[in-house]
């Protein structure tokens, strides 16, 4: 069987970004984009949350918006598809999930096949899912880091494309933890997305090659 080999595309692209919180990973991209490093532009900061600090910075940032209220809906997949006509009536190339919390369905996950990305507070394929920065302390391991993966059906599993490595300090916290780690996101996400549009990212199954 020939493997499936996706290039990412060289272009000046249009990028859609989920939030349900805070937001700063997706500042970190404008303002990546801001200072000429991503040839790209955020066309839609879309929220599952009415009150995402992140929204309205977006509004203040002079970046479009949209809240759609996931029980305004019958059904996940009624509601993504919603999602799904709004983002493609504005010709977006990257969807960024940023701190989006919410499972998405397969179908979506598939609808963006190597143009939906994540960021993950913690080295994949360990420590998967919620408060991470904890189970990581908990578990006593002494190195955490940050993820931007290509989205899949299977939760946090998706292609690698950046790592960032952070030691745990002994006298860490949950807190302490999650800032070191943050600090490293807001460089290894715009990294990522402005490899995808300079044409670098090639996905053979598994594994992402960054062509340099
Ligand atoms: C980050 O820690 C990210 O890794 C995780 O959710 C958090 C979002 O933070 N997926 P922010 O909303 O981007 O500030």
């Amino acid at each position: 069987m020939t493997e499936e080999v996706f290039v990412s595309p060289r272009k000046k692209g249009k990028i859609a970004v989920l939030i349900s919180g805070r937001g700063s990973n997706y500042m970190a991209i404008h303002d990546a984009i801001l200072a000429g490093k991503i040839n790209a532009e955020i066309a839609l900061v879309f929220s599952n949350k009415e009150d995402a600090p992140g929204l309205k910075i977006a509004q203040e940032r002079n970046l479009e918006t949209l809240f759609l209220d996931p029980k305004a809906y019958s059904s996940r997949e009624e509601h993504e598809a919603e999602i799904i006509k709004e983002i493609r009536n504005r010709d977006v190339d990257l969807v960024c999930l940023a701190g989006y919390m919410r499972i998405l369905s397969p179908s979506f996950c598939d609808e963006f096949k190597n143009c939906l990305m994540n960021i993950h507070p913690a080295l994949l394929p360990s420590f998967p899912g919620l408060h991470v920065q904890k189970k990581a302390i908990d578990w006593g391991v002494k190195y955490s880091g940050a993820t931007v993966h290509f989205v899949t059906a299977d939760v946090d599993m998706g292609p690698i494309v950046i790592q960032a490595v952070v030691p745990i300090l002994q006298d860490d916290t949950e807190d302490t933890l999650s800032e070191r780690i943050l600090k490293e996101e807001h460089k290894i996400y715009p990294e990522a997305v402005r490899l995808f549009f300079e044409g670098k990212l090639e996905v053979r199954g598994r594994r992402v090659y960054i062509n340099r």
